[in-house]
């Protein structure tokens, strides 16, 4: 799928989803160019149907663009519980678990994730992938002091090559939203993705990691011509 295709397909998976969310609903705002499509249109919807639903950003960036387009926002001190949660994905498996991290805001994606009665993934068809890890490695949130470390223990796991994530316009290190350094790391196809979660999470340094394991209820993917379909957890 080409660049320009690619993002009109952003754009259509990212606007259907907006549909999704209904009056007096808390919702969780991802993070990415998809979901920025999504949030846009629920600001539309706010300005020209008189939406009334209360947004929980997963990073600075969602944070800002809901603020400029002045959908309401809560924190999880005031919002216990989500009705739903729209975000991206960089894979996605048959059984809809998934690769996330590209944006490097995965550890708080997750967290409202988990917190929502369903967790909707958008995508372009350019995201599926047979085995997770195919192509996209595994972001892990690392403590800086234990970087070392971490990559020597991820090494052990399987990753055949990691790289520290590199800012584009700064030198050195990408800094999370936590202050965190991002490991890549690639697997290859992961034979055993729930295991992997699991080992991952186990690495003292880790904050968190992109591998989001069983936490899917519903993926929508956009196929080239602006078609929507939809998987389901089964
Ligand atoms: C950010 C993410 C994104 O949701 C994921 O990388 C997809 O991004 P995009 O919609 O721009 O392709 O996980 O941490």
């Amino acid at each position: 799928m080409d660049v320009a295709h690619q993002t009109s397909a952003k754009e259509a998976v990212g606007i259907h989803a907006a549909q999704l969310v209904l009056d007096g609903m808390n919702v969780g705002l991802g993070t990415g160019s998809t979901t920025a499509f999504a949030i846009q249109e629920l600001g539309r919807r706010i300005r020209t149907e008189g939406l009334s639903i209360r947004g929980v950003p997963t990073s600075f960036a969602a944070e800002r663009l809901a603020r400029n387009l002045e959908i309401p926002l809560a924190t999880l001190d005031e919002v216990a519980h989500l009705d739903i949660a729209l975000d991206g994905a960089d894979e996605v498996d048959p059984h809809l678990n998934l690769i996330k991290g590209r944006g490097g805001a995965h550890t708080r994606e997750k967290i409202v994730a988990a917190l929502a009665t369903e967790f909707v993934a958008l995508v372009d068809a350019s995201k599926l992938v047979t085995q997770l890890g195919s192509v996209k490695p595994v972001p892990v949130e690392v403590l800086p002091m234990a970087v070392s470390p971490v990559m020597r223990a991820l090494e052990h796991l399987g990753s055949t090559e990691m790289q520290i994530r590199m800012g584009q316009k700064k030198d050195g290190p990408v800094v999370t939203d936590q202050g965190f350094w991002i490991v890549d790391a690639h697997f290859g196809g992961i034979e055993n993705p729930n295991e992997l979660n699991k080992a991952i999470h186990a690495i003292p340094g880790v904050l968190d990691h992109g591998l989001f394991i069983d936490m899917t209820q519903r993926v929508l993917i956009a196929e080239v011509d602006g078609t929507i379909r939809t998987m389901e957890k089964g």
